[in-house]
C-alpha cells in the first residue's frame, strides 16, 4: 500500500478525495492543511493529521518524509467573489507549490499531483456566452486569469520542469468549477452553484420573492460535480505519461439557466436582482473533454441537474439546522 500525502485536506476536494481512499481501505494517509482541524470540512481522527503552513519549507519537508504519493490542493482560493479581491494571497500559493515540490525531490517521493484550473486559460477565448470548449493547448500564449491563473499557470510550468529535469513524475489536471456536498456554501469563498442555490433555499424559507445575482446572468459556465472529479483525478493521476488535462464538464449553462434548474429543484420560483457591479470574471467558459477521453478515457457523468439536486438537499440540510459552514465543521469534532 502506498504512503499518501494530500495537501488541502481539510479543502473541499482534498476532504472528498481522503473519503474515497478510505472506502478504498487505504489507510496511510497524511492529511496537511493550514486550517486549525476544527475547520476542515471532512476529519478522520485515524489518520496522521497535520495542521500547518506549508508556505514554510520545513513543514513540507516533515510531511513528505517517506511518502510515495503527494496530492497538492492546498492554495488560497475560492469563487469570483474571493479571487477578484485577493490576488496576491492566491499567487503567494506558489510558495506551497514550490516548496512541496523540492521536498519531494528531496525525499524521493514518487509521484505528485497538481491541482491547477481553468483559470489559467487565455482570456482572449473567453470573451463571449457560450464559447466553444477550451482545449488544453488553449493555455497559450499565456494571458490567464489575474492574480490565481498566474499563480497555477506558473506552478503548472515548474511541475512540467521538476519532471524533465529532475525526474520527479507530476500530473496535473485543470478543474473546470467544481461543486457539490461538504463544500463551502457561505463566508465569501463560495462558487456560485452553491451561492445561488443557498440565495434560493433562503427566499424559499423566508418567502422572499427576490435574490441578487451577479452580473447580468448571461454568462456562461459548465460545472463539475465533485464525484466526476474525484474519479477524474484518479484517472489523471495513474496515467502513464506526464501530462495536462482538462477535468469539468461539457454542459455549459448561462448563470440564469442554472437558477431555472435550482428553481426547479426548489420547487419555488424567484425574481433576479442583477448586480452589474458584483465580479464577474471571464463571460464564458467551458471545457472540451476530447483530450482528455482520447487519451484516459475520462468523461463527466453526472448531469449539471443531478448534482445540483445533491448539492441543493445538503446545503439545505445545513441552513434547517441553523447551520454555516464554520458551525458545519465544528460540529463533527465537537459531536466525537
Ligand atoms: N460566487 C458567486 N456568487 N458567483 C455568482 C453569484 C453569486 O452569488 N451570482 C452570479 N455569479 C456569477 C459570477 O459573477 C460569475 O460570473 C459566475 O457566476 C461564476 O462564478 P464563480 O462560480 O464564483 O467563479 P468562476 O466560474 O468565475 O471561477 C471559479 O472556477 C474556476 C475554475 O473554473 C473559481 O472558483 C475559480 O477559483 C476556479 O479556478
Amino acid at each position: 500500500m502506498k504512503k499518501i500525502l494530500v495537501c488541502g485536506a481539510g479543502g473541499f476536494i482534498g476532504g472528498h478525495l481522503v473519503s474515497h481512499f478510505i472506502e478504498k481501505g487505504n489507510t496511510k494517509i497524511i492529511c496537511a492543511d493550514i486550517k486549525p482541524k476544527n475547520f476542515w470540512f471532512q476529519f478522520n481522527d485515524n489518520l496522521e493529521n497535520h495542521c500547518l503552513d506549508l508556505k514554510d519549507y520545513d513543514n513540507a519537508l516533515k510531511v513528505t518524509q517517506d511518502v510515495d504519493y503527494i496530492f497538492n490542493f492546498a492554495c488560497n482560493m475560492g469563487g469570483m467573489g474571493f479571487i477578484e479581491n485577493n490576488k496576491a494571497e492566491c499567487m503567494i500559493s506558489v510558495l506551497v507549490n514550490t516548496n512541496l515540490l523540492r521536498a519531494a525531490k528531496e525525499n524521493n517521493c514518487e509521484k505528485y499531483f497538481f491541482s491547477s484550473s481553468a483559470c489559467v486559460y487565455n482570456a482572449s477565448k473567453q470573451k463571449n456566452s457560450f464559447i466553444s470548449g477550451l482545449k488544453e493547448t488553449d493555455a497559450y500564449p499565456a494571458d490567464p486569469e489575474d492574480g490565481y491563473g498566474w499563480e497555477k499557470l506558473f506552478s503548472e510550468r515548474m511541475c512540467r520542469h521538476f519532471t524533465e529535469d529532475f525526474g520527479l513524475e507530476t500530473r496535473i489536471a485543470r478543474y473546470h468549477n467544481i461543486y457539490g456536498p461538504l463544500g463551502t456554501f457561505d463566508g465569501g469563498r463560495e462558487k456560485a452553484p452553491a451561492a445561488l442555490c443557498r440565495k434560493i433555499i433562503q427566499a424559499k424559507k423566508n418567502n422572499s420573492k427576490s435574490i441578487d445575482v451577479w452580473g447580468d446572468g448571461e454568462q456562461t459556465r459548465s460545472f463539475l460535480y465533485i464525484d466526476d472529479c474525484i474519479k477524474g483525478t484518479l484517472d489523471v493521476f495513474n496515467h502513464s505519461e506526464q501530462d495536462i488535462f482538462n477535468i469539468g464538464s461539457e454542459e455549459q449553462v448561462s448563470i440564469i439557466q442554472m437558477i431555472e434548474m435550482i428553481e426547479e429543484i426548489a420547487d419555488f420560483k424567484v425574481d433576479k436582482n442583477y448586480q452589474l457591479d458584483k465580479p464577474k470574471g471571464v463571460r464564458g467558459r467551458s471545457s472540451d473533454n476530447s483530450y482528455v477521453t482520447k487519451k484516459i478515457g475520462w468523461k463527466s457523468e453526472n448531469t449539471l441537474k443531478e448534482g445540483l439536486t445533491k448539492t441543493y438537499k445538503w446545503i439545505e440540510e445545513q441552513i434547517n439546522s441553523g447551520s454555516n459552514i464554520d458551525k458545519f465543521c465544528r460540529s463533527k469534532i465537537d459531536n466525537k
